[in-house]
């Protein structure tokens, strides 16, 4: 698939089929999302794949209190991808100080990164996904997240059972400024 076909073609999909997703699959995915740019290449990003039912299900029930809407998505997805990353490195100099005046944001920062280019090979794959920020912390406990590290956010993988229209974008006029 072609680069920008990829990048505007990407929909958040919110229902999926029962199909499942090879594990083949979801680790090339990761591999692709590997590619990703990270500050001073520290590649904090890591995933926690959900193939169980059982947990998908407890975190649809307990972690979406924040949003509930969440919690239907997530049980309706095969597979649920908790997003987490290496504490204190991102945006860290070596002592522990921070690098910049942005202190600790790059650990989101590149967290995000490395999600939308998950997200893109996934599309490249022919699978939907969703990112999810409204998910409550608990979800750390739900997936016994080791202690040096933290979650960014949650994205649902699957096979695509709806084909949304893209949300309407902005003009270029009013994202751009040329000095
Ligand atoms: C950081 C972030 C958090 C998001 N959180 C949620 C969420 O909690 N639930 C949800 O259904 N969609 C969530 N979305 C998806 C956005 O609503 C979606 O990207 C936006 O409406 C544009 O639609 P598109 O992705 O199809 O282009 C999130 C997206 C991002 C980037």
């Amino acid at each position: 698939m072609e680069a920008l076909e990829c990048i505007k073609g990407r929909r958040s999909i919110r229902a999926y089929t029962d199909e499942p997703v090879d594990r083949e699959t979801i680790n090339s995915i990761i591999e692709a999302a590997s590619y990703a740019p990270s500050w001073k290449h520290t590649q904090t990003a890591r995933y926690t794949v959900i193939e169980s039912k059982e947990l998908k299900d407890k975190i649809a029930a307990n972690c979406t209190h924040t949003y509930p809407g969440n919690g239907e998505i997530i049980k309706n997805a095969p597979v649920l991808v908790v997003v987490s990353f290496i504490k204190n490195r991102a945006g860290f100099e070596r002592d522990g100080s921070f690098s910049t005046s942005k202190e600790d944001r790059w650990e989101m920062f590149d967290s995000g990164v490395a999600t939308e280019a998950f997200c893109l090979a996934a599309h490249s794959f022919g699978l939907g996904t969703v990112i999810m920020g409204l998910i409550d912390d608990s979800i750390k406990e739900a997936i016994d997240l080791p202690e040096n590290q933290d979650t960014s956010c949650v994205i649902c993988l699957g096979h695509a059972a709806e084909a949304p229209q893209a949300p309407r974008r902005k003009a270029v006029e009013d994202l751009v400024i040329y000095k």
